[in-house]
């Protein structure tokens, strides 16, 4: 099973793919690291250990529609079967993402249903949460709403600050990630009609 990881920043969740992917056993390889920002960091990671990048700008394009048409022919072209969001910080349009569905993961920082969107740790503790966590989902139109995969939970410690726990829950997030995309390399977990 070939896989492409989009990207926005570090790579972090990217790497922790990567890494798995080099057991021999792991039910899919990395094969393209794609991203939206050329100054990725991840991309020099990915870069290093020898999988394809490349840079694929929203403003190099008339609309998003075209500059995600340009994306769908990088997976063709390297026979991409899954795609994997992690921290890619730009919305696919409803066209791109049908014509993924069932075929693209996201993880996402918090326990979906809870705190969609951005500053998810803030939220945790603004509102007095207990714990916190990571999901990997389907991605379907609708941002961060796709039917779970998998979810890890991690405690919410007296002291904490969005940074320590940020950093707890991305320690979880890179458990999580490549458990979850070895479940739908393998067909453990598949997406079905509603
Ligand atoms: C992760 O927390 C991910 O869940 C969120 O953005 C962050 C990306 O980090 N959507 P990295 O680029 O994988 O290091």
């Amino acid at each position: 099973v070939r896989v492409a990881v989009l990207i926005s920043g570090r790579g972090s969740n990217m790497a922790s793919l990567v890494e798995a992917a080099r057991e021999p056993d792991y039910p899919a390889r990395i094969a393209l690291v794609l991203s939206n920002k050329p100054g990725a960091g991840g991309l020099e990671t990915a870069s290093e250990a020898g999988i394809a990048t490349a840079v694929v700008r929203l403003r190099d394009f008339p609309d998003r529609a075209e500059c995600d048409a340009e994306i769908d022919r990088f997976l063709r072209e390297h026979r991409i079967d899954l795609v994997c969001l992690a921290g890619f910080m730009r919305i696919l349009t409803p066209g791109f993402v049908q014509a993924w569905e069932g075929r693209m993961l996201n993880i996402h920082p918090s326990l979906l249903p809870k705190y969609k969107g951005l500053d998810t740790h803030a939220r945790a503790l603004a509102a007095g949460d207990a714990e916190h966590g990571c999901t990997v989902h389907f991605v379907v139109p609708e941002l961060d709403s796709g039917p779970i995969v998998a979810q890890s939970r991690v405690p919410i410690l007296p002291g904490d600050d969005p940074d320590s726990l940020a950093a707890r829950v991305l320690a979880a997030e890179h458990a999580l990630y490549p458990q979850a995309l070895a479940q739908v390399a393998r067909g453990e977990v598949r997406l079905t009609e509603a």
